[in-house]
């Protein structure tokens, strides 16, 4: 008995100390497990009863084999209808309705709409995402590292490669596609929810591939739309003279030569676009925290930071100038 209440103590134990992690990996802006998006919940269902009919059929088979080890044979009679029923039919019959659900959610999951209103192009380069938003036949916008998107509206993401295969995934919003150079693969995307979310290239692809991440953030869509017009409009004037020498400074290094920022004279295609970098939750590809501070540390350290990715570590500014720059960048928002 007392080994019997033990038992159930720990159990009880096991399950409150378990539980609220198990709960909590349930969450969170990475988590297959908590759909924001219409093609990411088809997969989660699939995936609960995948799950918990995987389960059902263990037990079930575990139990049974149980039962025929030690029970008597005379006690388990009509052992060939057990064999055809549970070793042939049984099979034949859940996994042809498996199938046959499958084909028609793969089917479901690449249904483009016919005239997306936008169209977001994302384009995989060692170690980082080159985003262009297609809307209202105007001139495509230019960012990088983070993907905005409007609430409730079909999007249809085009993606690519620059160099080697990546793979786009953002497990919130739907599941991972193949980032092929000389191929665009298209993936409709429907976020339901605002929120931000994380996607992670799922796809060795070098070094930095663990810092290839980025931010997806979903905005109402009266909210996004006003987004969208104001990624348009050039940036203001550095309100103060210290942001003013940081923009000089960052004409002055050179940075212009591989970077863009809307507006400006900067119109470099090698780098990320810099338009409204201020706004974006993280730099460099997810590596870290955005921040003016983080910003001068990227600038100064990058080869340290993110080895072998193609931005030099510029650490030949004073620390005034590097601050007033990354102050600069910061502003732009
Ligand atoms: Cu790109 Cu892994």
């Amino acid at each position: 008995m007392a080994v019997g209440r033990t038992g159930r103590y720990l159990l009880r134990a096991c399950m409150l100390a378990g539980l609220p992690a198990v709960l909590a990996a349930c969450e969170g802006r990475q988590s297959a497990l908590d759909a924001a998006g219409a093609a990411a919940r088809d997969i989660l269902v699939t995936g609960w009863a995948l799950f918990v009919g995987g389960t059902v059929i263990f037990l079930a088979v575990m139990g049974l084999a149980l039962y025929a080890a030690l029970a008597r044979p005379e006690r388990f009679p009509g052992r060939l209808s057990w064999v055809v029923g549970g070793g042939l039919l049984f099979p034949v019959v859940t996994l042809t309705a498996l199938q046959i659900h499958e084909f028609g959610l793969a089917r479901r999951l690449a249904v483009l709409a016919p005239d997306p209103a936008l169209v977001v192009e994302v384009t995989g380069v060692m170690w980082w995402w080159d985003v262009r938003y297609h809307a209202d036949g105007a001139d495509p916008v230019r960012g990088a590292n983070e993907i905005v998107l409007p609430a409730g509206r079909p999007v249809e993401l085009r993606v690519t490669s620059a160099d080697v295969i990546h793979s786009f995934w953002v497990p919130s919003l739907a599941g991972k596609i193949d980032m092929i150079p000389g191929h665009v693969n298209r993936l409709p995307v429907v976020a339901e929810r605002p929120g931000l979310y994380r996607g992670q290239c799922a796809e060795y692809c070098g070094a930095q591939h663990a810092l290839m991440a980025f931010d997806v953030r979903v905005l109402p869509a009266g909210e996004f739309d006003a987004w969208l017009a104001a990624r348009r409009r050039p940036p203001p004037e550095p309100a103060t003279p210290e942001l003013a020498r940081g923009r000089d400074a960052f004409f002055a290094v050179g940075c212009h030569a591989c970077h863009a920022v809307h507006g400006t004279a900067a119109d470099g295609l090698v780098g990320p676009d810099l338009s409204g970098i201020g706004a974006r939750p993280s730099l460099a590809a997810g590596t870290l925290p955005n921040r003016v501070e983080t910003i001068a540390a990227w600038i100064q350290a990058a080869q340290h930071i993110k080895p072998e990715s193609r931005m030099p570590s510029f650490d030949v500014m004073d620390g005034d100038t590097l601050h007033a720059m990354a102050a600069w960048l910061e502003s732009l928002k």
